[in-house]
Formats: C-alpha cells, structure tokens, sequence
C-alpha cells in the first residue's frame, strides 16, 4: 500500500510531453502512486502505445494529442481533459527541446522557437489548468529545470534562457496561488539518458566529460527522476512550494 502522504488515489493529473523520456517516466511514477494520468505529445501513436502500456500495468492512463506551444489547441485540450476526468489536479509541465550552436549561427526564428516550447507553453499550459486546480483548492504545478540554468554550458543559449525563466516563474506563481491551495515547483534534472540528448550520448568524450564531473559517475535513468516529481505531487509536500529539487547524481554539488 502507499504511504497516504505519497497517494495519488483520485488525483489527475496531466503530463506534457509524456510520451517518452523524462515525462513518460513521471508520469509512470504518478500512476504507480494512484494517479490517473493524462499523456501529451503530437504523436498519437506513441501516446496510445504508451497509455496501454500503462494500462496493461492496470494503472489508470489516458492520452491527450496536442503541442503545446498552439494555443487554441492547448485551451481546448485541456478543458477537454477536466472535463473527460471531472477534475484537474497535477499539472507537470515538462515538454521541451533544445537547439545546439554557437551563438553566431543562431538565427532569431530559432531562438523563438526554443522559447515558445520551453518557457511560453510552459506559463500557457498553468495559465489553462490553474482555474481547474482553484475549483477544489487544491493543485501542484511542477516544472521540469534543467542542471544548465544554474550551471553554464555553451551553445544552448535559448534553452538556458527559457529554463531559467521557467525557475523564476515558479517563484512568482508560488506566491500568487499559495492562497488557493495550489503549490508551484520545479525537478531539476541533470544529464540523463533520453532522446533529447541522443547527440550527446553519441559522444563518447561528452559522455566521459559528464561522467567525470558527475560524483556517481554516471547519467541519470528517466525513472530516477519519478520520486522527485511524486514528492512534489503529493501531500507530502504540502508545506513546499516556489523550489526546485535537483536531480544530477551531484553533478552541481562539486567544484
Ligand atoms: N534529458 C535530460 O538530460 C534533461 C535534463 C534537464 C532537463 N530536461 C528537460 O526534460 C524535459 C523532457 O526531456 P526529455 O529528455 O525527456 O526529452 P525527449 O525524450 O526528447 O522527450 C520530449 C517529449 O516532449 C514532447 N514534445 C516536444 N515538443 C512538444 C510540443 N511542442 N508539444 C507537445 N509535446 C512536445 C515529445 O513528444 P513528441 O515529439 O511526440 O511531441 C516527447 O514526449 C524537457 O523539458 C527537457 O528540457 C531534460
């Protein structure tokens, strides 16, 4: 049985960008705790095959087909998510990308692109399911950071900017939703195995440059990063809010 401060019985709760990688594994981690959790990406296949996944499991999924960064879809989906489920309780924004080049080569379309999926979906999606957490005073929004807000890295400029943003973002919506029983935080993860860093993985010298700098000596597992975003959900952090709990194997710890 769970700890009742680490039940999710009854709670819904959205994931963006849940259809593989880090989302997929938070939102895992959720409904192993009770949660029925909705999946999101712009692939159906891959959320339906990731839903039944979580079904064959006999844990409670659905899936919801949108990109975060077109607003009328996103207004309409996740209406259509509170309404389909009766209630909107979690909300872990965490879709993202990223684009790697020196800062010469970076053209203004694409800094707009990073900062439209990483930081503005991220104020769009909360802005959509806040009023859907106020009707039962009661919601935790929870952002996925990223290790490169706090510590530099080269040419990833947009990327940086967008989740230092979204760090600050937590703070301010922390202070205006505390009132309304809704706490706002975010996982700070530090490199881990997914998609997003296939490049990376692919360069042995990276690789050992991250494992080198990391105290474990290795890259993060995705379902390393559930336990911190079921915390986060949960009423066990009901006292904890405008934070970040980062999730690098030490990476930020060491000189
Ligand atoms: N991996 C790391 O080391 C690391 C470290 C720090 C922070 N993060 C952050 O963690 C989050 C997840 O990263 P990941 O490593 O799991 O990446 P990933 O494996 O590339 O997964 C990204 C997910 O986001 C979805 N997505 C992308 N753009 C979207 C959009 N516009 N609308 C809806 N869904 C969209 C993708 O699905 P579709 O492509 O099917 O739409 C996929 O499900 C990102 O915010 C990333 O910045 C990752």
């Amino acid at each position: 049985m769970t700890h009742p401060l680490f039940s999710l019985e009854s709670r819904v709760a959205l994931v963006t960008g849940s259809s593989r990688g880090l989302g997929f594994a938070m939102a895992e981690g959720l409904a192993e705790c009770g949660a029925t959790v909705v999946l999101n990406g712009r692939n159906e296949k891959t959320l339906a095959e990731g839903a039944k996944k979580l079904k064959d499991r006999g844990l409670r999924a659905d899936f919801s087909v949108f990109d975060v960064t077109n607003e009328a879809a996103t207004r309409a989906a996740i209406d259509d998510i509170a309404r389909r489920h009766g209630r909107l309780d979690i909300l872990i924004a965490n879709a993202g990308m990223t684009i790697r080049k020196p800062l010469e080569e970076w053209t203004l379309a694409q800094w707009n692109e990073v900062i439209a999926a990483d930081l503005t979906a991220c104020f769009l999606v909360t802005q959509c399911s806040v009023p859907h957490m106020k009707k039962n005073k009661y919601g935790r929004v929870i952002y996925t950071t990223s290790l490169t807000a706090v510590r530099g890295r080269p040419g990833i400029h947009a990327y940086v900017a967008a989740k230092t943003g979204l760090i600050g973002m937590t703070r301010s919506l922390a202070c205006e939703l505390a009132e309304h029983g809704i706490t706002v935080n975010g996982v700070l993860p530090g490199y881990f195995e997914t998609e997003l860093n296939a490049a990376l993985l692919a360069n042995k010298e990276f690789v050992e440059f991250v494992n080198s700098r990391t105290p474990m000596r290795r890259w993060g597992k995705p379902r390393e990063l559930a336990g911190a975003a079921i915390y986060l959900a949960a009423e066990a952090s009901s006292y904890v809010t405008g934070q970040q709990i980062t999730v690098d194997g030490g990476t930020s710890a060491q000189m």
